[in-house]
């Protein structure tokens, strides 16, 4: 396959060749087939998730992560848009369900990082998802924005020692509108935000030139 190559580094397709690889964990989500729909045309995307016929993986398992990473081989990007967290009132929150959080939005996607590095190429990308609820909080939210902070943090401080250009970021949503059914009720107030907005950040963050951002899409 024939790549190019443009001033930062990042491989570029010629006359519809695919260039780029891209794994996408989490494709099955709403969030995910939004980033599929925008990025499919420019990139050959990998989509993964626990019940993915062809490239399953539960990210809160380290040998899952390391199997999938080892089947899909070398990337120019990593995506994941995955993050599982226990809603629910803070005086009755255990330590165990704050666990789901740790293990899935929070270690889970960490841990998609310290794995899956080693298989990008130079110049590849990573980019990660977080969410409005670190900075503006809501009831029974505690875990998840716990999750978002520590992965917001993990993402801007990796961002200054990955190797080889590597980028890394991550996408802040607001609830999205397609997701309005299903959260409009916790999320009282807050602007719906279109799938056009989603997609943009992470085509932004797979396509741009930018590290240790955060994409806030609120
Ligand atoms: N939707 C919103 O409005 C919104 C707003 C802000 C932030 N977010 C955040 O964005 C992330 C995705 O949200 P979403 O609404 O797209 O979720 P979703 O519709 O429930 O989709 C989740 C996706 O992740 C996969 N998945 C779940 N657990 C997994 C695991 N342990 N390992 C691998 N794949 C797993 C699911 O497929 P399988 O069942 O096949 O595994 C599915 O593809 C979440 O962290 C959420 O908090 C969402």
């Amino acid at each position: 396959m024939h790549r190019l190559k443009n001033d930062i580094g990042n491989i570029y397709f010629i006359r519809g060749v695919i260039y780029m690889k891209i794994l996408l964990v989490g494709a099955t989500g709403t969030i995910g087939q939004i980033v599929y729909e925008e990025l499919k045309a420019d990139a050959e995307i990998i989509q993964a998730s626990r019940h993915a016929p062809d490239y399953p993986v539960d990210i809160t398992s380290q040998d899952s992560i390391k199997q999938l990473f080892n089947q899909v081989g070398p990337l120019d990007g990593i995506i994941c848009t995955v993050g599982a967290a226990h809603f629910g009132p803070l005086e009755e929150m255990t330590p165990e369900q704050n666990l789901i959080a740790v293990h899935s939005k929070q270690l889970g996607q960490i841990n998609m990082v310290l794995l899956g590095q080693k298989y990008l190429r130079d110049h590849g990308s990573i980019t990660l998802t977080t969410g409005i609820l670190m900075d503006d909080p809501l009831k029974t939210a505690a875990s998840a924005a716990m999750a978002n902070g520590a992965v917001s943090a993990f993402v801007k401080s990796a961002a200054i020692e990955i190797p080889r250009g590597i980028r890394i970021n991550h996408v802040s949503p607001s609830m999205l509108e397609k997701s309005k059914e299903k959260h409009g009720k916790l999320f009282q107030g807050y602007e719906p935000v279109s799938s056009t907005r989603i997609g943009l950040a992470y085509r932004k963050s797979v396509f741009g030139a930018q590290t240790g951002q955060a994409y806030k899409v609120y």
